[in-house]
């Protein structure tokens, strides 16, 4: 039996009748079509499907919609369209840190997370806070390089240097 749910995705209210056993992935890439957030391996373990509730990174995999009733949600169309990782794109870009770009959401989600807690994470930092993001084509030198590029950029912007 479907139960109707009411939650915020990408600041727009959403509305959806949905079977209670349905994953959050499956409800925004189906159901809304936001088929930024990918689908691996949906046990938890490659962060391709990660989303922002309520701020925090979680795998949408692993998150029923039914758990997610009156919160809010961000994806990679929200970051996106908000241009809040404009420029961690455009480093991605620049430094060749996507390839076949199935990680590349996740690893945007993962890298704004931690910019927002740390704007100046040490490269070990950033390994630790893609720990549970896989690529399967290996670029992570140059998504290191990438997500640290953009950290400094930011803060050369903060103290007026760019
Ligand atoms: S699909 Fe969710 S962690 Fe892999
Ligand atoms: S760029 Fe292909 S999986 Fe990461």
């Amino acid at each position: 039996m479907k139960t109707d749910i009411n939650f915020t995705v990408n600041g727009e209210a959403v509305r959806e009748a949905i079977e209670p056993r349905t994953s959050l992935a499956d409800v925004l890439r189906d159901n809304l079509s936001l088929t930024g957030t990918h689908l691996g391996c949906e046990m938890g373990a490659c962060g391709a499907c990660l989303v922002l509730l309520d701020g925090a990174p979680v795998h949408a995999c692993l998150v029923l919609a039914v758990q997610v009733a009156g919160q809010k949600i961000e994806t990679i169309e929200g970051l996106n369209n908000s241009g809040l990782v404009a420029d961690l794109q455009e480093q991605f870009h620049d430094r060749n840190a996507l390839q076949c770009g199935f990680c590349t959401s996740g690893m945007l989600m993962s890298a704004h997370a931690l910019l927002s807690q740390n704007s100046m994470p040490s490269r070990p930092e950033i390994r630790d806070a893609l720990s549970g993001n896989y690529c399967r084509c290996t670029g992570y030198e140059a998504i290191v390089d990438a997500i640290s590029a953009t950290a400094e950029r930011r803060s050369k912007i903060v103290e007026g240097v760019q």
